[in-house]
């Protein structure tokens, strides 16, 4: 399996805080069967920084103790961007860095809002040729009182990237049930970890895979797996069915 999205690099965010236990996380998604990881720390959310060059050193770093211990684990450089004001001036500038550099871009809004100017900056990195990758829609709190308003950012080509805990029922029923209608709708590209540590936001990317395939379908988890693969190798993301809105009584159900 491919993981797009955790904080395995030790020390510079909220995720690992040390080395050993970065090589724990690995030790840990290796026996949960997945090979490959993108790196992705937090960047340009207020409290942390990561600018591309440094992670890509971070990565090597990381990758060299991996192979000293015989951790068969690779780990691929990326970003977990928030969606701030000068992103497209410092996407020219070389300081962000996409998905182990493929067309791809990890994009995450606040937690309570869509950042207004969203619509502008997906305009924006079309026209330089990114596509954004919307890191867990489910756990926003304006999408989740109104799931519309992602319908029509998918619309406007944004994939998204859901977490496996929400599907698990680590952050509780309602985003679990959002989750699940998300993907029945097809709006979900990717499942991905958000892993943290091995004890809290562990990866439990196998169970989110097996809850999807009990609850909607093997070939869903199926596709989220084979689009996983196609970031690391710079592919296009195939769509297998075309995205359904959402009908008013639906989301004054949810509210
Ligand atoms: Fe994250």
């Amino acid at each position: 399996m491919v993981d797009i999205h955790c904080h395995i690099l030790p020390g510079v965010d909220d995720g690992s805080p040390s080395l050993e236990h970065s090589l724990q996380m690995a030790r840990m998604a290796v026996r949960e069967g997945i090979g490959t990881v993108i790196a992705t720390p937090h960047h340009a959310n207020g409290k942390y920084d990561n600018p591309a060059g440094r992670t890509q050193e971070n990565v090597k770093r990381l990758t060299v103790e991996l192979k000293r211990q015989d951790i068969p684990l690779q780990v691929c450089p990326g970003q977990e961007v928030r969606v701030y004001s000068d992103l497209i001036s410092d996407m020219d500038n070389g300081s962000l860095f996409t998905l182990n550099g493929s067309r791809y871009l990890l994009i995450e809004f606040p937690s309570h809002r869509i950042p207004p100017s969203i619509k502008e900056l997906i305009h924006e990195l079309k026209v330089m040729q990114i596509t954004p990758i919307l890191a867990h829609p489910e756990r926003n709190k304006e999408i989740a009182e109104n799931p519309a308003q992602l319908f029509e950012l998918i619309e406007l080509g944004v994939l998204c990237q859901l977490t496996s805990h929400s599907i698990t029922g680590l952050f509780g029923p309602a985003i679990r049930n959002l989750s699940l209608d998300m993907c029945r709708r097809n709006w979900i590209h990717f499942i991905s970890s958000d892993a943290h540590n091995v004890t809290q936001r562990p990866f439990s990317l196998r169970e989110a895979y097996a809850e999807i395939d009990t609850e909607i379908g093997s070939m869903y988890s199926s596709y989220y797996q084979k689009n996983a693969k196609a970031i690391i190798e710079n592919q296009s993301i195939s769509i297998c069915s075309e995205p359904i809105p959402i009908k008013k009584k639906w989301y004054r159900l949810w509210s």
